[in-house]
């Protein structure tokens, strides 16, 4: 059994980080295939440092020279299919809900080699969004459903996937968080770095199409971080920084540090020892509710709605007065912080990736 491991981005090399790892232990033959959709230092390379990983078997260069939805979906098929019909693997893992996912899964559903969807089975109702429509579209020609948890199967079961293909995992970021939270509060100088006080900050990050590339959304989003009271630290995606840039947007307040994108070892330790998250990343949400971290999501919907169901977890959206008054209730009530960061861990106990190989190697 051969298994090609697809990478592209950023949350696809952490969350599949456990995956190639067990798949290592397991000794099972396997390869990373990466279609380089993240290439900066810091969205890509630092990640395998970071997370320990074995360079890709193949890399492609598909990113930066290609910036439709269509041009980097369609040059990914095709050069994924070439590498597929040379190489032949069994079984093609994909993971989450981007342009790589979907590419991934189309070379190989049309070359008859069976996909494995990581994180399949999310869904934020909302088709204006390119990650919902990967997602739907890959469940759909997927013959392996990881599901991370009940309510991503039942909307599976509802578009009538069959219930033989869908198997309930947990997320693969828990297995990633437990694998490497040690190991960054041994590691990680990040505070010494950012002069910060454990637990009086403010992690932040925004770097959603529907958000940024909306001048409207993103004007609403930097006011936000002009009236920030608590001192905050925005490690920005380089997708932010250029429509900043673009549409002429500053950031002038002396609490909000603006950082460049960190590796995962600082971010993590970030992120565990902060008062509060404001994001519209998917991953935080998850990391947020596995660390007890209150977040307030800057989005109008979710495709993780266990979040906001065990409490750790608010949709706020990105009007400057809500968001502000959301911060400043929770900062003067004991009572709300505690039982956000009280809530349930929703998703599973980090042992996802071992379901995973289970599955997919035949063992179950
Ligand atoms: C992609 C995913 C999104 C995911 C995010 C994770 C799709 C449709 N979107 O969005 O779901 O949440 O990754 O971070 O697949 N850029 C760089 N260096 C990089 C990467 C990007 O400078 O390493 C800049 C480029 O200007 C690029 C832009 O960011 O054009 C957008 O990158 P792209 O990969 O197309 O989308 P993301 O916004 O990163
Ligand atoms: N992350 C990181 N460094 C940063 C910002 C985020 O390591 O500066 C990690 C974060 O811990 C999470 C993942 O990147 O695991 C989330 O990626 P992103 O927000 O880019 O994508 P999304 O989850 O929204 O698809």
């Amino acid at each position: 059994m051969k298994i090609a491991v697809i990478v592209g981005t950023r949350p696809e090399i952490i969350k599949m980080s456990p995956v190639i790892r067990e798949l290592e232990k397991r000794g099972a033959e396997h390869y990373v295939l990466h279609t380089g959709q993240h290439y900066s230092y810091n969205m890509d390379k630092l990640f395998f440092e970071d997370l320990e990983l074995p360079q890709p078997d193949y890399k492609l260069d598909i990113g930066e020279n290609y910036h439709t939805q269509g041009a980097q979906t369609g040059e990914m098929i095709k050069a994924m299919e070439k590498i597929f019909m040379d190489d032949r693997p069994d079984a093609v893992l994909v993971e989450g809900d981007t342009n790589t996912v979907l590419a991934g899964a189309i070379s190989a559903s049309k070359l008859h080699i069976k996909v494995g969807h990581v994180e399949a089975g999310l869904r934020s109702w909302d088709r204006n969004m390119p990650e919902e429509l990967n997602r739907i579209m890959t469940d759909h020609i997927s013959d392996y459903l990881f599901a991370p948890t009940e309510p991503s199967m039942d909307n599976l079961l509802r578009e009538g996937i069959d219930e033989e293909k869908i198997f309930i995992t947990g997320n693969t970021v828990v297995d990633a968080v437990y694998q490497n939270l040690e190991i960054a509060r041994r590691k990680s100088k990040i505070f010494e770095k950012l002069g910060l006080t454990k637990g009086d900050y403010a992690v932040i990050t925004a770097h959603r199409q529907e958000n940024v590339d909306d001048p409207k959304r993103l004007e609403k989003i930097v006011r936000i971080l002009n009236c920030m009271e608590l001192p905050a630290v925005f490690p920005m995606h380089p997708r932010t920084k250029k429509r900043l840039a673009e549409d002429g947007y500053s950031i002038e307040n002396p609490n909000v540090k603006i950082i460049e994108p960190l590796g995962y070892l600082d971010f993590l330790l970030l992120l565990s020892e902060a008062r509060l998250v404001l994001t519209d990343s998917g991953g935080l949400q998850e990391e947020t509710n596995i660390l007890h971290v209150p977040c307030f999501t800057l989005r109008e919907n979710t495709e993780r709605p266990e979040t906001v169901a065990a409490g750790s977890n608010i949709v706020v959206g990105v009007e400057p007065d809500v968001v502000l008054m959301k911060v400043k209730e929770l900062m003067g009530n004991k009572e709300l912080e505690e039982k956000m960061r009280g809530a349930e861990v929703v998703f599973g106990g980090g042992d996802a990736s071992k379901k995973i190989a289970d599955n997919i190697l035949g063992n179950r």
